[in-house]
């Protein structure tokens, strides 16, 4: 571990202490396994009221997981899910939603990481084939990997583009708090209200030390998602800890505040150099992660001071991204060294 200020991912921040708190609290006494449990029932409530009342919601271990399992419960393996070629599922997922789905992955180019109704026209128009696998879902990120967020217009387009042929809106949510936070609007506006099918609700990046749901906005959908779940070996016998987990986030917004803080920091770092004429973006600048374009000596004298990412190296595309955890100081430090390399 590299003791500089980090700017790489939020993943790379602790848990919350309120989240540890939480824990701590759980881990008195025994309770039954496998979310019949005090903690799954109150947690799946906030999730509920979260999203609009009444929808399954399942806990699982990681966002790859809740990922590939709301795919698989929303597909059968010929089918096609269209996603953006930047997707996480698409990119940094190891094959997992081929693997486990069996569909293939129908990825799109995007200058943003965001599709666009007039992206799917080509597979809506296509002739269907026996040869061909069926594009039946279409996946989408919030926010996305590129850092740009879809308003819940947006989402509704894609939604009713989907619905109209008969194919399924799922969301990577990994982001979610990030994304509501930037459109200062419930979560609840771009899911279940824009007609998003299935959600995977991200607790890690928002203060957890693990932990997402996969949420049925369509409740049918999660018809023997239990025992999907449990195959696709997400089950967690100690569900109460996940679930304490998101309580602890959900209970009196620390979820909002957590989000609010990332975006404020990235906010705060992005009005500070935005002015600067050396320096561009890649894509526009609307959450919790920036992605400037810089020479490659700024680039490697930033890297030796500082830990980010080199987003795409043959462009020299950095990623910087806050988390709950960056401190205003380590942005106005980190505002002068870019100035510098500058
Ligand atoms: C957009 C997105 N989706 C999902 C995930 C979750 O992945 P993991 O399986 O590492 O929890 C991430 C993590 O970086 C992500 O950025």
């Amino acid at each position: 571990m590299r003791d500089l200020p980090d700017f790489s991912s939020d993943n790379h921040a602790g848990a919350h202490p309120a989240v540890l708190d939480a824990l701590a609290a759980a881990n008195a006494g025994s309770t039954h396994a496998y979310g019949d449990d005090p903690w799954t029932t109150r947690a799946t409530r906030l999730i509920c009221d979260l999203l609009g009342c009444d929808r399954p919601v399942y806990f699982v271990y990681g966002g790859t997981g809740a990922n590939v399992l709301g795919l698989q419960a929303m597909t059968r393996p010929h089918h096609g899910i269209i996603c953006p070629e930047t997707a996480h599922i698409a990119v940094d997922e190891c094959g997992a939603p081929e693997r486990f789905t069996g569909c293939k992955l129908l990825t799109v180019p995007t200058p943003d990481g965001k599709l666009t109704v007039e992206m799917l026209d080509g597979f809506q128009q296509r002739e269907q084939s026996q040869h061909w696998t069926l594009p039946h879902v279409v996946s989408i990120s919030q926010q996305t990997e590129c850092g740009t967020i879809y308003t819940p217009a947006e989402v509704r387009a894609l939604a009713d583009a989907a619905h109209d042929v008969g194919w399924l809106l799922h969301m990577d949510g990994a982001r979610l708090a990030n994304a509501a936070v930037s459109l200062d609007c419930s979560p609840l506006t771009f899911t279940t209200d824009a007609g998003v099918d299935v959600v995977s609700v991200g607790g890690t990046k928002n203060g957890m030390v693990f932990g997402e749901a996969v949420v049925f906005c369509r409740a049918d959908l999660a018809d023997e998602f239990p025992n999907v779940r449990k195959q696709g070996m997400q089950l967690a016998s100690k569900m109460r800890f996940i679930a304490a987990q998101f309580e602890a986030l959900l209970t009196q917004g620390l979820w909002q505040e957590n989000a609010r803080k990332a975006n404020a920091m990235a906010q705060r770092l992005y009005e500070s150099i935005q002015a600067d004429p050396g320096l561009q973006f890649k894509w526009p600048f609307q959450g919790n992660a920036l992605f400037p374009i810089l020479s490659p000596e700024s680039l490697r004298s930033l890297q030796d001071q500082f830990v980010f990412e080199t987003w795409i190296p043959e462009e020299s595309v950095a990623r910087w991204m806050t988390s709950w955890a960056t401190t205003e100081a380590e942005v106005d430090g980190f505002v002068e060294a870019i100035r510098r390399a500058l």
